[in-house]
């Protein structure tokens, strides 16, 4: 089974105020003593596995871990090359944020293995951009991607549409440039108004005008035909590639592989002493850390998932992905199948599809996945 490993950098310059993200924003950042904890928390994974499945992928998120230096993502990357056994061709993922893009760092980076860098760009306008609370403008962002092209074989970006006051046309104009920016992957997210965020309030006060449910729907679907015309098409419900070039360790997740997940507020699901299993980290650094040097791990939550569970969460996670669920291999895998009464009428309703033993969730499904799969269970 494809293994992957998640390293979380739980720090930003400045909090986003759109963003629920684990990130938090610190004066000093003793960073020797933060990645201590993060090798610690994969010495204590690895001891904790019967196997030593090889490693596929690895990804740095955040927070911003382009606020890491080259210094400590090689001192991680060899501690994981030290505990397990390194695929032929790993992925190896930073995401960084266009305001802290370094020319010097980025080749540091390389230099240690990064091989796909995701970029945060979010906006293509600087007026959006200041509303957004970044720190960059275009041009510092175009700047950003043209260090990431140069340096890694294979660069992302990020962009956040739906956005307050935003139009269709101006969508349109603006997708149409970042397809020309010539990446072979977008991850194009439509704004969440994330509960406890100052969006939130603002929305809540009615100081911020988010497009409809209907102007919403129609930025998805001119989305979907854009990035399908440009030839990255949608793999997954906000991300697009060109064939080939998909995150492969998002598809980890959505497979429902196994992958371990380090750092404060981290997720995982592997086989810890021989049973499928859930983690999640301490989300506050300090906290976290304090846990880690007490016990060499800072998870809050080490269960063991049941098989109905991994079942359900790899129903959810399939349905994501346009290439959707493997009827066979499912219930060859969980020993229970779908019941075909309840897909009929879902299909029914338009929220699925199936050809032969492949099941796949329509774009309206995929909007309602939760919906779909509690009426599917
Ligand atoms: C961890 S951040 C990426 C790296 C870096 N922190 C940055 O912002 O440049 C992950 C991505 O999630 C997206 N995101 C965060 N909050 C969101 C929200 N409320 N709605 C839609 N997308 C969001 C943004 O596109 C962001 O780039
Ligand atoms: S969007 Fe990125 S930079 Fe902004 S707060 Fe969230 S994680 Fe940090």
């Amino acid at each position: 089974m494809a293994f992957g490993v998640y390293v979380h950098w739980p720090f930003c310059a400045a909090k986003c105020p759109y963003c629920d993200f684990n990130s938090h924003v610190r004066a000093a950042i003793d960073e020797d003593g933060w990645a201590d904890g993060i090798v610690s928390e994969l010495q204590w994974t690895a001891d904790n596995q019967t196997t030593r499945p090889v490693v596929e992928t690895i990804f740095f998120g955040g927070g911003t871990p382009s606020l890491m230096s080259g210094k400590s993502v090689g001192r991680v990357l060899q501690k994981i090359a030290a505990l397990w056994p390194m695929g032929n061709d790993v992925e190896i993922t930073l995401e960084a944020n266009p305001a802290s893009a370094d020319a010097a760092r980025f080749a540091d980076y390389r230099a240690a293995g990064v091989n796909r860098v995701s970029l945060g760009v979010q906006a293509l306008n600087d007026t959006d951009l200041k509303k957004l609370g970044r720190l960059h403008d275009v041009a510092e962002a175009k700047a950003a991607l043209a260090m990431g092209i140069a340096n890694f074989e294979r660069v992302s970006l990020d962009l956040i549409y739906a956005r307050p006051d935003q139009t269709d046309a101006e969508w349109r104009s603006e997708l149409k440039q970042a397809l020309a920016f010539g990446t072979d992957h977008l991850s194009l997210y439509q704004l969440t108004i994330e509960p406890e965020t100052p969006y939130a309030l603002l929305h809540r006060n009615g100081q911020l005008k988010i497009p409809d449910e209907d102007l919403a729907a129609g930025l998805y679907e001119t989305t979907q035909e854009m990035t399908e015309a440009a030839g990255l098409p949608a793999y997954e419900i906000s991300n697009h590639a060109r064939r080939g070039q998909e995150s492969r360790h998002n598809l980890i997740y959505w497979r429902y592989g196994d992958y371990a997940g380090v750092g404060p507020g981290a997720h995982g699901r592997l086989h810890l002493n021989g049973q499928r299993s859930a983690t999640a980290a301490i989300k506050l650094p300090e906290r976290w850390r304090d846990r880690v040097a007490k016990t060499g791990h800072g998870f809050a939550e080490l269960t063991a998932v049941s098989n109905d569970e991994a079942a359900r969460e790899h129903l959810l996670m399939n349905l994501r992905l346009s290439e959707g669920l493997d009827l066979g291999a499912y219930e060859k895998r969980w020993g229970m199948g779908l019941d075909a009464a309840k897909i009929d009428a879902l299909v029914e309703q338009g929220f699925l599809t199936q050809k032969d033993d492949r099941l796949t969730a329509t774009p309206n499904g995929r909007l309602l996945l939760n919906r779909v799969i509690e009426a599917l269970l």
